[in-house]
C-alpha cells in the first residue's frame, strides 16, 4: 500500500502542478486568471494546476460541456421519434493533461463518449461497429429488453451490433462498455452521458454534462489523474463562465474507477439534487454530493454573488491531482 502510494505521488510530479511549484518558475495559476492582481502566493489555490495546454483541437472540455448529441431525428408510422446513432470503438491515444497521454478506449473517438440525448418515450437505434483491438458492447442504463443490455452479445473487433429499445424512465443515465474485465473496459474510456429528458421539459437553464473520471497511467490500478471531462484541472485554466442569478443545471455522472466514491463540492452555494435526475422535485438541497462508480445526478443552482467560485472533489486527494475548476460568475 505504502509503494503504492508512493509510485502515485511519482507520477503525480511529472503530470501536473506539484513539480511545477517546486520548478522555481512557480504560480503556475497565475496567467490563466487575475494577471492584472498581485502576484499569487505559493499557497493560494490558483497556484495548483499544470502548466501548458493540451491540444484543444483534438478535444475540448469547454466545448463538451453544451454538446448534446440528438442523433438522426424521423418519425414512425405510428408518429413516434425515432433517433439513430451510429458508434464506434476505437482506440486512441488522448491527452489528460499537458504532455501526459494515454492509450484509451473510446467511443467515437473521444472519452467521455458523445453526450447521447433524446425524450421519453422515443424508440431509440444505435448501430454499435468495434473497430478497436478489444471486444466491446455498449451497455445502456435504463429500461430494455435483456437482449439489448450489451452484456452477453460481445461484439469483437470488426463486429458490430444494433441496439433498440423506448428511452425509459426520464432521467440523467449513462453507458459503457460491459466486457470483462469490466474494470479495465470503463477506465479505459468507453463510458458516456445518456439523457432522457421527460415529455414535460425542463425549466430553461444554462445545461452542462460533468463526468468525472481519472486515469492509470502507470497501470498499477490506482489512478494517477483526476478530472471531469477527462483534462486534469481544464476548468480552472479555463473556468466555466455563467451569469449572475441564471438558471445552471449540471448532468453530472461518476464513471471514476478504482476509487470507491468521488464527490462534487462548489463554493459559496447550494444546490438542488435531482437522484438520477427521475423526479422533478429535487430531493436535496446541498453543496457537497457524493457519488458511487456509475451514480448521476442534476444539480440546480442560481449563483448569487459574482466572481470567482471553486468547484471540485471533496477528497483534497482527487482534487491536488486534477479535479478541481472554477465558475466566472459575471455580474
Ligand atoms: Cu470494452
Ligand atoms: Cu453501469
Amino acid at each position: 500500500m505504502k509503494n503504492k502510494k508512493l509510485s502515485r505521488r511519482k507520477i503525480l510530479g511529472g503530470a501536473v502542478g506539484v513539480t511545477a511549484l517546486a520548478s522555481g518558475r512557480g504560480l503556475l495559476g497565475a496567467p490563466a486568471l487575475s494577471t492584472d492582481g498581485p502576484a499569487l502566493e505559493a499557497h493560494d489555490a490558483r497556484v495548483m494546476s499544470t502548466t501548458g495546454e493540451v491540444d484543444l483541437s483534438q478535444f475540448d472540455p469547454s466545448k463538451f460541456l453544451y454538446e448534446f448529441d440528438y442523433g438522426q431525428v424521423s418519425e414512425l408510422p405510428d408518429g413516434q421519434t425515432l433517433r439513430e446513432w451510429d458508434i464506434v470503438a476505437v482506440d486512441k491515444e488522448i491527452e489528460i493533461a499537458p504532455g501526459v497521454y494515454f492509450p484509451a478506449w473510446t467511443y467515437n473517438g473521444q472519452v467521455p463518449g458523445p453526450t447521447l440525448r433524446c425524450t421519453e418515450g422515443d424508440r431509440l437505434r444505435v448501430r454499435f461497429s468495434n473497430a478497436g483491438s478489444h471486444p466491446h458492447t455498449i451497455h445502456f442504463h435504463g429500461f430494455h429488453p435483456a437482449k439489448m443490455d450489451g452484456v452477453f452479445e460481445v461484439v469483437k473487433p470488426g463486429g458490430e451490433f444494433v441496439y433498440e429499445f423506448e428511452a425509459e424512465p426520464f432521467g440523467l443515465h449513462l453507458y459503457h462498455c460491459h466486457s470483462v474485465p469490466l474494470k479495465r473496459h470503463i477506465h479505459k474510456g468507453l463510458y458516456g452521458a445518456f439523457i432522457v429528458d421527460p415529455q414535460e421539459k425542463r425549466p430553461e437553464a444554462r445545461e452542462m454534462v460533468l463526468v468525472m473520471n481519472g486515469f492509470d497511467t502507470n497501470f498499477d490500478g490506482d489512478n494517477e489523474v483526476y478530472g471531469v471531462n477527462s483534462v486534469a484541472f481544464h476548468y480552472h485554466r479555463h473556468p466555466i463562465t455563467v451569469k449572475l442569478q441564471e438558471l445552471v443545471r449540471i448532468y453530472l455522472v461518476n464513471t471514476l474507477e478504482f476509487d470507491l466514491l468521488n464527490s462534487l463540492h462548489i463554493h459559496g452555494n447550494f444546490f438542488e439534487v435531482y437522484r438520477t435526475g427521475t423526479r422533478l422535485t429535487p430531493d436535496d438541497f446541498t453543496d457537497t454530493i457524493m457519488l458511487c462508480q456509475g451514480e448521476r445526478h442534476i444539480l440546480e443552482l442560481k449563483f448569487r454573488h459574482p466572481g470567482t467560485f471553486m468547484f471540485h472533489a471533496h477528497q483534497s486527494e482527487f482534487a491536488e491531482l486534477g479535479w478541481m475548476g472554477f465558475f466566472e460568475v459575471e455580474p
